[in-house]
């Protein structure tokens, strides 16, 4: 295809051409590492494992695609920006798209074979990936910086995937069989998964290094969002002052960073981000349980059946 003859360097193509690749919701699926992974984000997956270099200060944001990312990068965005940036009319987030203001290193800062100039980022910098733990560049091991996990439900992450694929590939929609994406993601084939091996590379470490690494969970942070904004503001070591409680900034972060505010500023309903994603995609619905609206109750049965042998023992439930 185009990006494979344009984009994608010799050496990528040759690493490319020795791994596995299954076709899933109209694009070529490549496993490395243990993860799958398209062509043009695994050229900014092997770019950043080359190149970046973590600093002691640095925040960087771990997600599974499709599981509040966006919501992740605005609410980390405001609580580290807080004393310079409040939250006002010229607020960055009223006129940018939270991924436009926290960076993907291997979707957007790494992609067609770049390495960014990250001088201008002022301390602390605050990117975001979804490499799995092993995978990340080296550098992020060995420094101090700090990791914050978010992952959800896996069946309201299967729907929510299902239909930003569908709106990605707008052009032909109907042509992606949402049983066989299904069935594709119950044996673990779709971006950055499997999605067992992705999750319980971050638990698994955040059990060993709390310090390190802060594991949460989407509906853990719907269901006590204050708690949850207290927890990462303490994590990344500027916690709320109790003068600030008093005035009351917890609720104003989150009251700025919610879902219906969000999705209603001008920027994401007309805008794109530098990738070129329509900013409406990434507002759906931002509800918990969504998919008893889309899976029938036996591909619910079977994704449970899936998550309970998979997390049994871990500690780990949804
Ligand atoms: P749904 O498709 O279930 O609605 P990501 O940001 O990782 O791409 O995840 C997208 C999911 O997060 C979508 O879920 C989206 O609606 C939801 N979301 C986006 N902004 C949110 C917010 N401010 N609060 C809660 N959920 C949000």
């Amino acid at each position: 295809d185009k990006f494979l003859k344009e984009e994608v360097t010799e050496e990528c193509k040759a690493l490319l051409s020795t791994l596995p690749k299954e076709e899933v919701m109209l694009s070529t699926l490549y496993k490395y590492q243990g993860f799958w992974c398209a062509a043009r984000p695994l050229a900014g997956v092997l770019a950043c494992q080359q190149h970046f270099q973590a600093q002691d200060t640095d925040i960087l944001l771990t997600t599974t695609p499709k599981s509040g990312t966006t919501w992740l990068k605005a609410l980390m965005f405001a609580l580290i920006n807080r004393k310079h940036s409040p939250i006002t009319k010229d607020h960055p987030l009223i006129a940018n798209n939270p991924h436009d203001l926290v960076r993907y290193l291997e979707l957007d800062l790494y992609v067609n074979h770049q390495v960014p100039d990250l001088a201008s980022f002022t301390s602390p910098r605050l990117f975001s990936t979804h490499l799995p733990f092993v995978s990340l560049p080296k550098s992020v091991h060995q420094s101090a910086c700090k990791l914050v996990y978010l992952c959800r439900d896996p069946k309201d992450t299967f729907v929510s995937l299902w239909h930003f694929t569908r709106k990605l590939r707008a052009q032909n929609p109907e042509i992606i069989s949402f049983e066989a994406a299904f069935h594709n993601y119950c044996k673990g084939v779709n971006p950055f998964g499997p999605f067992w091996d992705h999750i319980l590379g971050y638990w698994n470490e955040s059990l060993r290094n709390p310090e390190k690494l802060l594991f949460l969970q989407y509906e853990d942070m719907k269901k006590q969002p204050r708690l949850h904004l207290r927890r990462l503001a303490e994590f990344i070591r500027c916690p709320i002052s109790a003068q600030e409680e008093t005035e009351g900034v917890v609720d104003e972060i989150l009251g700025f960073c919610s879902f219906d505010n969000l999705r209603n500023l001008k920027v994401n309903k007309d805008g794109r981000v530098s990738t070129g994603v329509e900013n409406s995609a990434f507002f759906r619905r931002g509800e918990v349980g969504d998919w008893k609206n889309h899976l029938t109750a036996e591909m619910g049965d079977r994704l449970d059946k899936i998550i309970e042998e998979k997390f049994c023992g871990s500690g780990l439930s949804f």
